[in-house]
């Protein structure tokens, strides 16, 4: 997954891209480059951070160019594979976001034409394709390259001496944000919040011929009208507003983010949406997700089954690709915050060729989950820009249970409960942000360890999943998420001094099985921190420290038994010096199976 600019207009190029591309880090960072034209192309590129090719960069003229910052697919990170690439001429640039499936085939053909490689990325079969048809007319090469092309891209090009860019979007994201005398296309919107809150969403299958003065998209040979949409999102958004780390900011925006996704839907007099999946010719439902969107498709099946009471499955989407299974009178939901996981779109492809309705819950408008739906619901989370999912797994936790009580079979009472409960959220949430210190205080010393355990039971078991995903992901720590009851099947032999565990103690018919647990883990002399309920007076006997995690209906503890488990990955991190919101080897959004 990669992040890709380009800017055409009355300034010179090279600051504003640069500056763009900074904040396009968090969709790959292991390389970058920009070219801009003032009659021939300068390209300068290389495999570092944004920051570094900006000190080291000798200025280049031009008020038209492209940039792009890389997370490797092929080729290594390396000064030869980084973006832009050129064309035999050297007039032509492109960058490119999306992975071309015919790259080889392609490469051979030229070849056998003449044309000349040096990387060993797909992307570099783009501008040579293009050169081959140019005649002329810039987009006219750009629409006939493409037809060679199968697999996905988000692309715009630079032609030396041409005032204009042309940019195309085939399942990756791309936007145009609108300004005066000048236009930016860009992958996502924190690209463009310095310059414009006004942004129009390109579709798959759009080619757009950007000027300084105008925009025009053309559609299979047509022109087609895009909307003009207002991005809400001002700077601020995309900023660290303060915090040391995007993640913490992040972590702290969930009361907010918890009331504007509610606020969305506990406002509409009807279901948030004609669930054609909850309708009653439904047997069963299927959600599907990857990483820290599973762990909420496997919260939704507890939630699902306690108030639908039909059988839910949970799975991963990755895997679900391999499986030959008939799904029969099931319906399908999708969870993925970015929209753009390649594991996810494809199992959805598969769930539509298989007659399935599919509903997606996504967190970025105009994503290209949001356009293979039948139906999606957004998250309201806002930009995202940690990779650790922490606000965003919020929101989805906030849709599933929203969506659940609106379809729920409970009585008018025990509904009535859950609504006052889901209220109350915002606020039990900012008592756990309250309690920082004391959390970060009690983690101190986990980050001296290797090995860690998370265990839970029910509907907190993905939690457990999602606390050791978290502290792994951004400590570098081997931590493992396991179902308590697991223990003594295996993993038993992993405890020891050195291997801490946090159990989570929820108020619920798993509560006394925990407290064995926590016994039996003690007995083989692991230290042990506990997350238990204000005003349980049993776990401090038992416990090593304890987290102490504000009151709620057990349906509703794993969102603060959340929060208190992502301040203990930050911490843990932060006391290890870690990078926290660009951990190694990881993206943002994972656009390659
Ligand atoms: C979560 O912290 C990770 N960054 C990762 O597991 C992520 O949740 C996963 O890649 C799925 O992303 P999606 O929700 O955008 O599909």
């Amino acid at each position: 997954m990669c992040g890709i600019i380009g800017y055409i207009g009355d300034k010179q190029a090279q600051p504003i891209l640069l500056n763009c591309l900074r904040r396009l880090e968090y969709r790959g960072y292991d390389s970058c480059g920009i070219a801009v034209t003032a009659g021939s192309i300068e390209v300068y590129k290389d495999a570092v951070r944004v920051e570094e090719l900006t000190r080291v960069m000798p200025k280049l003229d031009g008020m038209a160019g492209i940039g792009h910052t890389r997370w490797a697919t092929h080729g290594e990170p390396s000064q030869v594979n980084a973006h832009p690439h050129l064309d035999c001429s050297g007039n032509i640039a492109v960058v490119h976001n999306g992975v071309i499936s015919n790259f080889q085939l392609l490469k051979q053909q030229l070849t056998g034409e003449g044309h000349n490689f040096i990387s060993q990325t797909d992307t570099e079969v783009i501008p040579h394709l293009i050169e081959k048809y140019y005649d002329g007319n810039l987009e006219k090469a750009v629409e006939t390259a493409l037809r060679d092309i199968e697999g996905s891209y988000a692309l715009i090009v630079l032609m030396a001496g041409e005032p204009k860019l042309v940019a195309a979007r085939k399942d990756s994201p791309l936007i145009i944000g609108i300004g005066d005398r000048e236009n930016i296309i860009a992958s996502d919107v924190p690209a463009i919040l310095d310059y414009t809150d006004r942004v129009i969403y390109l579709e798959d299958g759009d080619i757009g011929i950007i000027t300084k003065d105008g925009i025009r998209v053309r559609r299979h040979g047509t022109k087609v009208n895009r909307k003009e949409h207002k991005i809400s999102w001002s700077v601020d958004d995309a900023q660290k507003a303060g915090y040391e780390h995007f993640m913490l900011k992040e972590i702290h925006e969930q009361p907010k983010v918890i009331r504007d996704t509610l606020g969305e839907y506990i406002q509409a007099a009807e279901p948030v949406v004609d669930l054609a999946v909850m309708r009653g010719d439904i047997e069963s439902v299927l959600i599907l997700a990857c990483g820290t969107s599973y762990h909420a498709a496997l919260v939704g099946k507890y939630i699902m089954e306690e108030l639908l009471r039909i059988p839910v499955r949970a799975e991963l989407a990755s895997e679900f690709n391999y499986c030959a299974q008939t799904l029969a009178r099931t319906g399908a939901i999708a969870i993925t915050q970015s929209g753009e996981t390649a594991d996810m779109l494809k199992a959805m492809k598969k769930l539509k060729d298989m007659g399935c309705l599919v509903l997606a819950i996504t967190n970025v408008v105009g994503s290209s989950a949001s356009r293979i739906a039948n139906q999606t619901i957004y998250t309201r989370a806002g930009p995202e820009i940690s990779v650790a999912a922490t606000k965003s797994f919020m929101a989805q936790l906030m849709v599933l249970y929203w969506l659940m009580m609106s379809y729920s079979k409970v009585d008018a009472r025990r509904l009535t409960d859950l609504i006052m409960g889901l209220r109350q959220l915002p606020e039990k949430v900012q008592q756990v942000l309250d309690n920082e210190d004391k959390i970060m205080e009690g983690t101190k010393h986990l980050s001296g360890y290797e090995n860690v355990f998370f265990i839970g039971r029910g509907i907190n078991f993905p939690i457990a999943l999602e606390g050791a995903l978290k502290l792994k992901e951004i400590s570098y720590i081997h931590a493992e998420g396991c179902a308590a009851g697991e223990l003594k099947h295996g993993p038993f032999a992993l405890l020891s001094e050195n291997t801490p565990v946090i159990a989570i103690v929820a108020q619920d018919n798993t509560y006394e099985a925990m407290l064995t647990n926590i016994r039996e883990v003690k007995a083989r002399g692991s230290p042990l921190i506990a997350l238990a309920e204000e005003g349980d007076g049993a776990i401090g006997q038992l416990a090593d420290s304890v987290i102490t995690v504000p009151k709620v209906d057990a349906i509703f503890s794993p969102v603060v038994n959340t929060v208190a488990l992502q301040l203990l990955a930050y911490y843990t991190a932060k006391h290890r010096g870690c990078p926290i919101d660009t951990p190694r080897n990881l993206a943002k959004s994972v656009t390659v199976e």
